[in-house]
């Protein structure tokens, strides 16, 4: 027997209706914050990836998935912000558009080691806004961010934020890291220590408790911030204490990629265990740039699909419409049925039937499986009437229809 790759999953109908719900949902909150859908292709150039996120990050040492031929190295996105951003520029929205906000949907890829909430194909639901550097900005996002959750019903989730500041700021940061981490490096992990040569940000981001402990006992605070990032930063507080938006202070979040600049924010769910992030983003206000565009700003984040549906309480109602359900008793009543259908349909309703010979009883089982609102029975009686018999399943209620008043009998009723 062939089996799935680790790391993915087959997503039946049942939980594929979760998902339809939740995209619905998340169009519709887009729309009403005037996002517009992108979609872009699902490989990129490698180097796409490794310029935007950093050489030294976990996803471009560890997690990209190949594909090279002879002269091309390609990668399945592992994200979908770099993607974007060499779409606006690729696509000179810069010159035709300007300022645009765009929203996603899709899989991403990442060779990470399967568990509880990682998966190696997941999927995103996320946004980017190109073309401003406003606090006000920031704070649009992090609420649409809430919004969403809210409209999934999610409860109990906890949004951490903080500021890396400008790029100056950052290397105050790195700085100061490299300086209170100078003396415990032996304690950090292998990987750690490769880190605080590299990149030193990234011993931040390290899951290893051990790594965590001496990371806790520094005391950065925004103490690097320059005087215009923090007041970037105290705008973006406003604001969200303004919408009641919840949040907490997390001096400690880096996020695991180097694109990002001033505010930065992370969304916690307590019923995840280890990867207990259902959603992350923040500004990047020089990638644009960096990728060969203008020098805008930017600012985005992304959801984790499979998380949220982790955290869903309560699930989205399962309601599918109740569909019209033919069974047709004998040969000649088959072709009929199928005429039937076709003019149901064609009305616009919602209709199936028996492809397996069953018996009445049988087929009725079945109808009902289905969830049908209504059965249409077709047998030798009802064909020499010009008739077919439905029955309301709701009510078990039985008549007699006349073929010609079916769909203005059917549309008075689904
Ligand atoms: P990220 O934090 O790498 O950010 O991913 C965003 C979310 O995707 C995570 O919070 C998590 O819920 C989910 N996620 C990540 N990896 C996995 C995995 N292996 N399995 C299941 N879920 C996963 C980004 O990707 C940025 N592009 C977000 C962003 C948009 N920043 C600015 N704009």
């Amino acid at each position: 027997m062939y089996k799935r790759v680790p790391g993915t999953r087959d997503l039946l109908p049942d939980e594929v209706y979760l998902w339809q719900r939740l995209e619905q949902l998340s169009r519709n909150i887009f729309s009403i914050y005037n996002y517009k859908e992108i979609r872009t292709p699902l490989i990129e150039d490698i180097s796409l990836f490794n310029r935007s996120l950093g050489e030294s990050t976990e996803i471009v040492q560890k997690q990209m998935f190949l594909i090279k031929n002879k002269e091309d190295t390609y990668a399945l996105r592992p994200e979908g912000t770099a993607s974007i951003v060499r779409s606006y520029i690729e696509n000179s929205l810069d010159k035709s558009t300007g300022f645009i906000k765009l929203y996603y949907l899709g899989p991403m890829f990442r060779l990470e080691r399967p568990q509880k909430g990682r998966l190696r194909q997941f999927h995103h639901i996320g946004c980017e806004a190109i073309g401003s550097r406003s606090p006000e900005m920031d704070i649009e996002v992090i609420a649409l961010a809430d919004s969403l959750l809210k409209a999934y019903s999610i409860e109990g989730y906890k949004i951490k934020i903080n500021s890396l500041g400008c790029d100056k700021d950052k290397q105050k940061l790195a700085a100061l890291l490299r300086k209170g981490l100078e003396d415990k490096v032996d304690s950090l992990c292998p990987d750690c220590q490769a880190r605080f040569k590299r990149n030193v940000l990234r011993v931040l981001d390290c899951k290893n408790e051990a790594c965590r402990q001496v990371a806790n006992s520094l005391d950065i605070r925004q103490s690097y911030l320059c005087g215009d990032c923090l007041t970037h930063f105290s705008r973006v507080r406003q604001g969200l204490d303004l919408l009641d938006i919840a949040y907490e202070v997390s001096p400690f979040l880096v996020r695991g990629l180097d694109y990002y600049t001033r505010t930065v924010f992370e969304i916690i769910h307590g019923d995840l265990g280890a990867q207990d992030a259902i959603g992350a983003g923040g500004r990047y206000d020089n990638l644009v740039n960096e990728l060969g565009g203008p020098e805008l700003g930017a600012m985005g984040f992304a959801f984790g699909v499979e998380r949220l549906l982790l955290t869903a309480h309560p699930a989205p109602a399962k309601k599918q419409p109740a569909i019209v359900y033919l069974i047709s008793l004998g040969e000649e009543s088959k072709l009929i049925s199928l005429k039937i259908m076709s003019d149901l349909r064609r009305a616009g309703i919602a209709c199936d039937t028996d492809y397996e010979n069953r018996s009445l009883k049988a087929a009725m089982r079945k109808a009902n499986d289905n969830q049908a609102g209504y059965v249409l029975i077709i047998g030798e009686d009802e064909i020499k009437k010009g008739v077919v018999t439905l029955k309301d399943m709701g009510s078990g209620e039985q008549k007699e229809v006349s073929r010609d008043d079916l769909i203005k009998e059917l549309q008075l009723k689904t």
